[in-house]
């Protein structure tokens, strides 16, 4: 096995080699002086199992990019299987035509990554789990909930519910609020524009209880800001967010250090926190641990589905 990575996340690339107690493979991941990308793989990965850790989050298409031509030069170095490491799949929300001419962006990506040459996908928290369906190679999704329950036990918070932010995030709310044995609520919003939401109605009962609000990613903070607002008209005591990837855009983390009835944001390390996003109330935890058990079960060919069955 061989693990290698890009600029993307290289902190998550070395904790996970250091779970599985490989070192991170030498590779030149760098620019020539016009910006265009430069790859060298230093060290010999002839009959190898490569895993390229790189999710594409922001700068999403220099990461794209870097994780594009990582699995070609290990193609053409004889590399026997090539797995994709993609903690975060950027472009994931583009995952359907909702609108006259507009892209599926998260397929031509998927497109993009087989033609490359990367013959498995292990992934975490997609935007919408049929992006599966998009790759015709094997993609292993994994959950961060485990991780993230983890957290909240040690917490020992008391009268939780839990709340997804929108319909869509049912199914994973579902799942924490029994992991967590906390009752569950739903917000009714109505997406306005890509950056603007509007919410509806609070299915559920919130009154005087801890709410830990959960979603697959937070981004301006707008859905997160309107939710926590909805909550708090309703008499919430106090609110936890839990999300998987902290893309944190924008002015997300003012809004954030503003929003007074907001104890604490986790967030997993899929995508890293610049120095200028670490405050007090963002909490990272990590997913280390759970992607290097996937990587070490997919060399040794053994099943993994013991880490992805949570959603039931
Ligand atoms: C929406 O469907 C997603 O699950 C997130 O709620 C959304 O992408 C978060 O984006 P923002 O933080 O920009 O509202």
């Amino acid at each position: 096995m061989k693990i290698i990575t890009g600029n993307a996340n290289p902190e998550l690339a070395k904790e996970i080699c250091a779970h599985l107690n490989v070192p991170l493979s030498d590779v030149l991941v760098s620019r020539f002086s016009e910006g265009e990308i430069r790859v060298q793989i230093k060290e010999s990965v002839r009959g190898r199992d490569i895993f390229i850790v790189q999710p594409t989050c922001p700068p999403a298409n220099e990461n794209l990019m870097e994780l594009l031509i990582m699995i070609d030069a290990a193609r053409r170095a004889s590399a026997k299987r090539i797995t994709a490491v993609i903690p975060y799949y950027g472009y994931g929300r583009q995952d359907r035509k909702d609108r006259p001419r507009v892209p599926i962006t998260a397929k031509l990506i998927a497109n993009l990554i087989v033609a490359a040459g990367a013959h498995r996908v292990l992934t975490m928290d997609l935007h919408a789990t049929q992006i599966q369906g998009f790759f015709d190679i094997l993609v292993d999704h994994l959950y961060a909930i485990n991780v993230m329950c983890e957290y909240f036990d040690k917490k020992n918070l008391k009268n939780l519910v839990v709340v997804s932010p929108d319909v869509g995030g049912i199914k994973m709310a579902r799942a924490y609020a029994k992991r967590l044995r906390a009752g569950l609520a739903i917000v009714d919003k109505r997406r306005e524009s890509p950056e603007k939401t509007e919410v509806m109605h609070i299915l559920g009962t919130v009154k005087g209880k801890t709410a830990v609000l959960v979603d697959d990613i937070i981004a301006t903070g707008g859905s997160m800001i309107e939710a926590i607002e909805a909550l708090e008209k309703k008499g919430v005591k106090e609110i936890y967010a839990a999300v998987t990837h902290g893309i944190l855009s924008g002015s997300a983390i003012d809004r954030l250090k503003d929003c007074r009835s907001l104890k604490e944001l986790v967030i997993s390390n899929s995508i890293p926190l610049s120095k200028q996003k670490q405050i007090s109330k963002v909490k990272v935890v990590s997913a280390a641990a759970l992607l290097a058990e996937a990587i070490q079960r997919i060399h040794d060919e053994e099943s993994i589905s013991c880490l992805f069955d949570v959603t039931n």
